[in-house]
């Protein structure tokens, strides 16, 4: 299958996908592009913007998986005592609404839990994560690890990588956070990335655009 995994990150959700796929992945970052590329030495990366890449290429992939970022949305928006209050990032809703009609390949696009009712009503919910989709997708349960949120000294940080079964030496900061726990914890956890594909493939690959 043809696959385009954007705002790929280290590619938790791309680890267990295995080698039969043809996947190319959009990462902004370059050290967390670095990473992925590492991790999935056959997939073509690209550092650049995702939503300029799959307005032009989304109808040469079989299947298209958005993780864009959750920051503004999350319920750490409001979580925590600093000040952070901000306008969320309309980019979530943007592919879903351009994906829902504008493609008609298979498309998932993942997200946390926002701190807000969602605008548009998830596909499913599994663990910490919405995920809208044009397919069905049944929940199965999320590995968790303990200290998932606060994780940051370096030998926390070790397990979360052992986690993942995601390998990198030092520290990647995503963005101005100051954790290096961060960038681990974008990540969809691979069973879960896993069990998405496979539900992708369970009926035939095209729909009729909406
Ligand atoms: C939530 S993480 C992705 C997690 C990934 N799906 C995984 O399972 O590992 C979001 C990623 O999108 C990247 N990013 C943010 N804006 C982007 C853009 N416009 N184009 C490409 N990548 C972007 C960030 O650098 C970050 O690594």
């Amino acid at each position: 299958m043809k696959i385009l995994n954007t705002h790929a990150g280290l590619g938790g959700n791309r680890k267990k996908w295995g080698p039969g796929h043809e996947v190319t992945a959009i990462e902004m970052d370059p050290k967390i592009a670095a990473v992925y590329q590492k991790e999935n030495p056959n997939d073509k990366v690209i550092i650049g913007d995702a939503m300029e890449y799959v307005k032009k290429h989304r109808n040469e992939y079989d299947l298209v998986w958005c993780s864009p970022p959750c920051q503004k949305h999350g319920r750490m928006m409001k979580a925590t005592r600093h000040d952070v209050a901000d306008y969320f990032d309309p980019t979530l809703y943007q592919l879903i609404i351009f994906l829902t009609h504008f493609y008609k390949g298979k498309w998932v696009v993942e997200n946390v839990k926002p701190y807000y009712t969602p605008l548009i009503k998830p596909t499913c919910v599994m663990g910490r994560h919405y995920f809208w989709a044009n397919f069905e997708i049944q929940p199965i349960n999320v590995p968790n690890i303990k200290g998932f949120i606060t994780n940051s000294t370096a030998n926390e940080t070790q397990k979360m990588k052992d986690w993942l079964g995601i390998q990198y030496e030092g520290n990647i900061y995503y963005g101005k956070n100051h954790c290096p726990g961060q960038v681990l914890r974008n990540c969809v956890h691979p069973d879960v990335g896993l069990h998405i594909l496979n539900e992708s493939m369970r009926e035939g690959l095209f729909n009729k655009l909406t």
